[in-house]
Formats: C-alpha cells, structure tokens, sequence
C-alpha cells in the first residue's frame, strides 16, 4: 500500500491555492491508488516551533544523556522524520511569501535535517538518507518567477530536497494569481492542465 504524504504549508491552510492544487493532484493520486493512504501535515494548523539553541542542542546531545526536555524536543522531531521516511509519496504545497518559502516550512525543513539520522557526512560530502521517494511540488505565486533568476524558491527547495535524498522532484506552477482575475484564471488552468497531464500516465504505473 502507497502512502502520500501532503504538506500544505498555505496560512490559509486547505483554502490555499497551493493546497488545492496539491489535492486536485492527490484526488488523481487516489482514483489510480484506491487503496493508497494519505497523511496530512498543515502547517498553519499545527505549525512547527523555529529552531533554537535549545532545541539545536538537543538534537546534538547523545539519546543516553538527554534531560526530560530535550527527550521531548528530538521526539517531537523524530515524528515529524518517521511520517516522512514512511511516505512513498510526498506532496508539498508551496506558497510565495515574500519572495521566499513560508517561514512554517522553513521551521519544519529545520526539525527534519538531522545529522545521522535524514543526512550522513562522508568523505564524499553529505549523503541524504531519505532515499526512494517521489516528490511533487505545488508552487503558487502572485506574480511570475519561475525560469527566471528571481525564482529563488525553486532552487532551494530542490537543494534541500536534494540533500536529505530527494532528488526525484516535479514542480508545477500557478504563476500570476495576484496580476488580474484573467491572469489569475489563466496561471490556475495551465497548472490544472499540468497536474491532469502528470497524473495520468505517471500513477497509472504506480
Ligand atoms: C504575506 C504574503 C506575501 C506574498 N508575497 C509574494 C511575493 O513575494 N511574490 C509573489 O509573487 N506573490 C506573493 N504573494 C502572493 C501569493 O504568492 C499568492 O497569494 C499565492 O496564492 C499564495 O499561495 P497560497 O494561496 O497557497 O497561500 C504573497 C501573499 C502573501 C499573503
């Protein structure tokens, strides 16, 4: 049985334009796994605290020797890690703020990159540990970004992926929502046009 895991990351949580064009996916997903599980994470529900010294310094300390709080701090850590590591397929929703990822996913992103545990350092640099997953990324944006130097966020977000051993990774964007209502409609159809296009050949096969 395939598990989907689906980040919506959207401060208006399932409203989001992200988060419905991740479920339109995921509504696909399922007619061609009909026995596959989804697990949903929302952020903006249920948003991950920002990573501190404290919290840093638990993840350094060996599990023997951890107070009562830090054994809370790297268990709340290690579920967040386990719903990812269990996920054969992963669905983030991807917001533009402020030329960048919400600051939810950056905090999240921060709890789940864990030395010996997602990513291992060898002689031959940094080898992700999150290996064997497909990655599908819904990108929503008010103006138009993508393929263009001022697209940031994509690259990020491939690197990050990238380093904990997702590299398996597809983009789909609805650009100029915030430009004019035609636009808006026109950036939603060429994504709705993209996510009918990967789900069909793609999960049949899954
Ligand atoms: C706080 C905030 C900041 C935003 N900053 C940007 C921005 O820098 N660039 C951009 O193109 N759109 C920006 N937008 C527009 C959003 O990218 C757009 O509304 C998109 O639909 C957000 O995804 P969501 O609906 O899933 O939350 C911003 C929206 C908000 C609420």
């Amino acid at each position: 049985m395939e598990t989907l895991l689906q980040i919506n990351t959207s401060i208006f949580s399932a409203d989001g334009q992200s988060s419905r064009l991740a479920e339109r996916f995921i509504r696909a997903w399922h007619d061609a796994n009909p026995d596959g599980r989804v697990i949903v994470r929302d952020l903006a529900r249920e948003p991950v605290p920002h990573i501190d010294a404290a919290r840093f310094g638990a993840f350094l300390v060996e599990a023997g020797e951890r107070s009562a709080e830090q054994r809370a701090i790297v268990d709340y850590s290690d579920r967040l890690i386990d719903e990812l590591r269990r996920a054969d397929v992963v669905v983030l929703g991807l917001p533009m703020y402020n030329f960048g990822l919400p600051s939810t996913l950056k905090a999240y992103f921060d709890h789940i990159a864990r030395a010996d545990v997602t990513f291992r350092y060898t002689d031959k640099g940094p080898v992700g540990l999150l290996t064997g997953k497909k990655v599908y990324v819904f990108a929503a944006r008010g103006g138009l970004y993508a393929g263009t130097p001022r697209d940031t966020q994509t690259q990020y977000v491939r690197d990050f992926l990238a380093f904990l051993g997702m590299s398996d990774v597809e983009f789909v964007y609805a650009e100029g929502l915030a430009i004019s209502e035609a636009a808006k409609q026109q950036g939603l159809a060429r994504a709705h046009a993209e996510i009918d296009r990967l789900a069909a050949p793609e999960l049949a096969l899954a």
